[in-house]
């Protein structure tokens, strides 16, 4: 299966692509997460990324579209893949279109995880992130069982340096501008399917899964 995830920030991609691996053995692509190891790694990429990134704006297309494309290349992309945070304009995605069609794997399915504005908030302020495994959590809604360590790894959880929120209140204006007319992108191509992604999260993965099994 090859996914695209749309989604404003704090939706829930990344939390809803974690068990998707899981679930059906295929990679998450997240630009996210590319682009804060290189800033935690200190690359020259790191270093170019972390000024816009900081401001909640996006990175330039040049930077992220060449990530991208080095990481489709990968052989375990062959079996499909979990696109997260990209594409995030229609640039990006009419460029994603064109390098999929050469190497012979149409994206199959877009779907949009819908959350009201009002709930992101409190999402992306209360999230942490585990500095290990990238496991997410949130001190209001999912917490781990002992404060600041991953239930998974025992590894120490950490506040994203644009959940602040000025940095998101940014992100969320950059979303509504750039990234939502994804939405119509890919309705127009016939692909698009809408989850909603409010309530439990295991109920919410349910019904992704019964979107991703109809179409199999
Ligand atoms: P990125 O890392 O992609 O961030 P984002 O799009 O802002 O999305 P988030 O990761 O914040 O949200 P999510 O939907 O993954 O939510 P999560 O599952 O964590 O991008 C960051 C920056 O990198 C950008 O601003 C940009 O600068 C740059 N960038 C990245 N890609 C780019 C691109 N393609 N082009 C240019 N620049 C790019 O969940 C959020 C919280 O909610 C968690 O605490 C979680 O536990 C909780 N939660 C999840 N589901 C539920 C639920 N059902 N009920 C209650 N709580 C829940
Ligand atoms: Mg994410
Ligand atoms: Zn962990």
């Amino acid at each position: 299966m090859r996914i695209v995830l749309l989604g404003a920030p704090g939706a829930g991609k990344g939390t809803q692509a974690k068990k998707l691996i899981e679930k059906y053995g295929i990679p998450q692509i997240s630009t996210g997460d590319i682009l804060r190891k290189a800033v935690a790694d200190g690359t020259p990429l790191g270093k170019e990324a972390k000024s816009y990134m900081d401001k909640g704006e996006l990175v330039p297309d040049s930077v992220v579209i060449g990530l991208v494309k080095e990481r489709l290349s990968q052989d375990d992309c062959k079996k499909g893949f979990i696109l997260d945070g990209f594409p995030r304009n229609t640039s990006q995605a009419e460029t994603l279109d064109q390098v999929l069609a050469e190497m012979n794997m149409p994206l199959q399915l877009a779907l949009s995880v819908d959350v009201d504005f009002d709930i992101l908030m409190k999402r992306l302020t209360g999230r942490r992130t585990c500095k290990q495994c990238n496991q997410m959590y949130n001190i209001y809604f999912s917490p781990p069982k002992k404060e600041g360590v991953c239930d998974k790894c025992g590894g120490e959880l950490y506040q994203r340096d644009d959940d602040k929120e000025e940095t998101i209140k940014k992100r969320l204006e950059v979303y509504e501008a750039q990234t939502a007319p994804l939405i119509d992108y890919y309705e127009k191509k016939g692909i698009l399917r809408r989850v909603n992604g409010e309530g439990d999260i295991e109920e919410i993965f349910a019904n992704i899964c019964k979107i991703i099994d109809e179409l199999k």
